[in-house]
């Protein structure tokens, strides 16, 4: 039964092309269900040439949306579109949620604090190292990046099969953050508190290098923003090394905690029971 137009409440979306495959309208609708809040949440495909269209629509309050999620492939369009994107979004180029307050469309991106409110709740005292790796410069490890600095880490090591991506990003992000070829990874391992695998590799199923971890500090910490699988290999590699592992499914689900505040009034809380909704959901597709 399709009940979006008689839902009361605030209406929010998540767009992409494709956005079908999002988990995004599972995470908030279990939310809306648990709070026992009027709204509703769903996937709105929107192809790159229709972009514009549906943001103004939304600017102009046609759409009749409170604001929504944005993926691939419109993050960058969505920050050069909304009216006030904010300081995190201004230096990744790029936002994931939108909202509209004053009658203004507002942006930022949640990534970045996803990804650190998933270590404080799997790992706290992740943060007490000084020097992390990031394995990968593509579009998902900006936010990384950018949160692990603005965590106090003052060595960023960013490890890239193309280099020059690499050193794009450390311009980017200031002196704390360096860029070093594959052919760096063991030396950049040594000392650091923190590895973070930002590539697909190892993405559903797929193989992933061998990556000896010995030279991390003895109680680093070894995570991957890949959550299918949820054990990825680089993580059983560093669990088998004797490592503590986080998987990546919490940063999901904490990046959706803004948003939901936004549109929805209250902030949601990110509970065992969601995750192994979403665990079920990925065990059938
Ligand atoms: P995303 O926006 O999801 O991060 P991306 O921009 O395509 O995607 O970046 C993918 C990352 O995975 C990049 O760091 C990429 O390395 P390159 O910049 O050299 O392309 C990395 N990556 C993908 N496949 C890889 C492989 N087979 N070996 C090493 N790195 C790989």
């Amino acid at each position: 039964m399709d009940d979006s137009r008689e839902t009361l409440g605030p209406r929010a979306f998540v767009t992409g092309y494709p956005a079908k495959h999002s988990r995004s309208p599972l995470i908030h609708g279990h939310w809306l269900k648990t709070l026992g809040l009027q709204g509703s949440y769903q996937a709105h495909e929107v192809k790159p040439e229709d972009f514009p269209a549906f943001m103004r629509a939304l600017k102009n309050g046609e759409s009749g949306f409170a604001g929504g999620n944005v993926t691939i492939p419109h993050k960058e369009m969505v920050f050069k579109l909304a009216d006030e994107p904010d300081e995190l979004s201004e230096e990744l180029g790029a936002s994931n949620t939108l909202w509209i307050e004053d009658g203004r469309l507002k942006a930022t991106n949640t990534d970045g604090r996803g990804f650190t409110a998933n270590l404080d709740e799997r790992h706290s005292g992740w943060d007490k190292a000084t020097s992390a790796v990031i394995l990968g410069a593509g579009g998902a490890s900006r936010a990384v990046i950018q949160a692990v600095r603005d965590r106090g880490f003052s060595e960023i090591h960013v490890v890239n099969r193309t280099v020059d991506r690499a050193a794009e990003l450390a311009d980017r992000f200031g002196p704390k953050v360096y860029a070093h070829p594959i052919a760096a990874l063991g030396e950049v391992m040594k000392g650091a508190g923190l590895f973070i695998n930002t590539t697909s590799l190892g993405m559903d199923g797929e193989s992933a290098p061998q990556i000896d971890f010995s030279p991390l500090l003895s109680g680093a910490v070894v995570t991957d923003i890949v959550y299918v699988p949820l054990k990825t290999p680089f993580l059983k590699q560093a669990e088998e090394q004797g490592f503590a592992i986080v998987d990546g499914l919490g940063m999901l689900l904490h990046q959706a905690v803004p948003g939901f505040e936004k549109w929805f009034g209250q902030r949601p809380i990110v509970t065992e029971e969601l995750r192994s909704l979403i665990i079920a959901d990925m065990e059938r597709h």
